[in-house]
């Protein structure tokens, strides 16, 4: 039987997430004290000794991204709440239950790269996270533990693409969440042209752990090429809609059953679409699978944010993949020609399909452009966005076939 293990989740539901006492009593702010003794070169090395990959969704190694950031008067930490991602609410989750472990997490960034002022985009669903953090954020003030680094929160307003990290600095610096052209990446040139770091809220919460009790220790939990351990959130036709912290070598099977209590309604499994609304589909048979983000990538999915969509036998999957198609349109920002052009095409050719008047060769159109769509789109956005149409035409290929004109 799988189990749970919290690093991230260490404290939830154990302390009063609004009071500090509570997380310094936990032996919080012990790692950033910590932290705060170490040369920030060997902090960095440390943090990328430990193998620690960006929970937001491309899984880049948070202790290299940090080491890109020059020499300068002044740097910014940047913590990315966005959590756009529909089916997605572990950020919300880690936040509502312990925010000042990722204040702690960005106070130990901020020691390595030289910063004093960090900020956090909130997705502007979530307002009432704004100000839970806000009085988490005026308590570790007061207790005078991030020194002199503070941290503001930012909220955006409600556009998926501003979770991709230059359109979310865009929206900070007060302008039009479009995201810009990379190089130079944000950790050269970011917030106000400053070498700025981005990351995930999970990433940063795993900081304090993994100061404290070494890069080894992080690094041989879970599997060697993405280790430690990844909150999922389970929605759809599983039993258990739950958030749950797993080590990264749990496999996909366990996730659902073992820990989701498996299909709702005794029905059988027909598919699971892992990372968000761009995640891919996966059949019965790779089930089998680790959720870490390589194992992901070598079946075609993407572990991304750790959304888990389940479908049991009765779901259309033409007609939900017809649904992201729209949902891609809608969300486009329109900066470049392959994502607003594409995203438009897919949907038009998505609902033809799925109203039962296509012929096959739509399904050879919308792959060609799916195809074109992730080689030449500017953001994730539209390199992502035909995720979904590629995977299900490779799994479920019967059930577009046996929409088609005859
Ligand atoms: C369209 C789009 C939406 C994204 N939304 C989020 C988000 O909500 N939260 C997040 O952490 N990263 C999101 N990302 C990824 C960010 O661009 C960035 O890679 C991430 O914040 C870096 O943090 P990490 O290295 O800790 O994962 C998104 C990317 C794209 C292309």
């Amino acid at each position: 039987m799988a189990e749970e293990l919290r690093i991230v989740l260490r404290n939830a539901d154990r302390i009063d997430p609004l009071n500090i006492d509570d997380y310094l009593a936990a032996g919080g702010y012990r790692a950033l004290e910590k932290a705060r003794g170490m040369n920030p070169k060997d902090l960095i090395n440390e943090v990328k000794a430990s193998n620690l990959r960006g929970r937001g969704g491309a899984g880049f190694n948070a202790g290299l991204k940090w080491s890109f950031v020059p020499p300068a008067d002044v740097t910014y930490v940047v913590c990315n709440l966005d959590e756009g991602e529909p089916g997605t609410y572990k950020d919300r989750t880690i936040v509502e239950k312990d925010p000042q472990s990722l204040l702690e997490g960005m106070a130990i960034c901020a020691h390595a790269i030289g910063s004093r002022q960090g900020f956090i985009y909130c997705r502007g669903e979530y307002p009432y996270v704004v100000e839970h953090l806000r009085k988490a954020i005026a308590q570790a003030r007061d207790k005078g533990v991030l020194g002199d680094f503070d941290i503001q929160v930012r909220m955006g307003a409600g556009a998926y693409v501003c979770g991709e990290e230059t359109a979310l600095i865009e929206s900070i610096e007060g302008h039009r969440g479009e995201p810009r052209f990379k190089p130079p990446f944000p950790g050269v040139a970011g917030l106000w042209g400053k070498p700025t770091v981005v990351n995930n809220v999970e990433t940063f919460a795993n900081l304090p752990e993994i100061v404290l009790k070494g890069a080894a220790w992080f690094a041989g939990i879970g599997t060697p090429s993405y280790p430690g351990t990844k909150v999922l959130t389970l929605t759809g036709d599983v039993v258990n809609r739950v958030a749950i912290e797993v080590p990264t070598d749990t496999t996909i099977r366990q996730v659902i059953y073992e820990f989701g209590g498996g299909i709702r309604g005794g029905r059988k499994f027909k598919a699971v679409q892992i990372g968000g609304t761009s995640g891919g589909f996966i059949p019965e048979s790779l089930l089998d699978t680790p959720i870490d983000a390589d194992s992901m990538r070598s079946i075609g999915a993407t572990l991304g944010t750790g959304a888990v969509l389940v479908m049991d036998e009765t779901r259309d999957i033409v007609d939900i993949v017809t649904r992201i198609a729209k949902f891609f349109e809608h969300e486009s920002c329109g900066k470049c020609n392959p994502c607003r052009e594409g995203t438009f095409r897919c949907y038009e050719i998505m609902k033809k399909i799925n109203a039962g008047r296509a012929t096959a060769a739509d399904i050879d159109n919308i792959m060609l452009l799916s195809k074109v769509m992730t080689r030449a789109a500017l953001c994730g956005l539209g390199q992502a966005a035909p995720g979904p149409i590629m995977t299900t035409l490779q799994h479920f290929r019967g059930d577009y076939e046996r929409k088609l004109l005859s």
